[in-house]
């Protein structure tokens, strides 16, 4: 079921997310900065958490709007917006209620398409969000395969979801962002953590998606 509520009230995994995002390690940090490298126009930012992302988008941007619906983070979002390098507002819509007047440049998501109820229609709203070749950046953790695989199914059918944020470990995010209707023009995988870390999230994919011009 699509998410109809207008709000994520999660007062559990927003203390938890809220430590977590001031601890992240280097190689998410430097992946963020290269999820949004290059980036210009207005940007929506989808699931935006405490903002962590703020900081790293490049001075080129017009504007981001970034949309938040649980209320404790988006409070530590907008203080995070007053710092950024950039104007950024924030809304307190879901994505699933969000709309905006005209269409963005560049729409991005990290660590957010775990955690939406149907990723394939979020997905496909972004898409008619975005402008004839706009782009998607996404910086996601994905499926993986074999034992990994196996603990990841494990980890979605019982307590992942309910203690951090409805995340889903197993899911072929990539696979859906073409199902959606974009082109893929750049993207590649890296392990965040060591590979031989038993963690159902360290396996991470970074890309730039378009929605085609034509
Ligand atoms: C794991 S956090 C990631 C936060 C941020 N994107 C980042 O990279 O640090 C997932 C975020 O998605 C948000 N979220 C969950 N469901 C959402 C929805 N339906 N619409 C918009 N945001 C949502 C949560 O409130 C949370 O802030």
């Amino acid at each position: 079921m699509p998410n109809t509520s207008n709000t994520v009230d999660n007062p559990f995994f927003a203390r938890v997310w809220t430590v977590m995002s001031g601890h992240e390690p280097e190689t998410v940090r430097r992946l963020r900065r290269e999820n949004l490298a290059g980036l210009s126009g207005r940007v929506l930012e989808v699931g935006a958490g405490t903002g962590t992302n703020f900081a790293f988008y490049p001075t080129t941007l017009q504007q981001v709007i970034a949309v938040e619906p649980e209320r404790r983070l988006a409070v530590l979002a907008q203080r995070a917006a007053e710092d950024a390098p950039v104007p950024v507002s924030i809304s307190t819509d879901t994505v699933e209620q969000f709309t905006a007047d005209e269409p963005f440049d560049a729409i991005v998501c990290s660590l957010v398409l775990c955690s939406v109820d149907e990723p394939g229609s979020v997905l496909r709203q972004l898409f008619s969000l975005l402008r004839p070749g706009g782009e998607l950046r996404y910086l996601e953790h994905i499926a993986g395969t074999g034992a990994r695989a196996r603990l990841q199914k494990i980890a979605d059918a019982t307590v992942w979801p309910r203690l951090l944020g409805n995340c889903h470990t197993h899911r072929h995010t990539e696979a859906t962002i073409v199902d959606a209707g974009f082109e893929v023009q750049g993207a590649r995988r890296e392990w965040a953590m060591p590979a031989w870390v038993p963690l159902p999230v360290a396996e991470f994919a970074i890309g730039r998606a378009v929605r085609p011009a034509g």
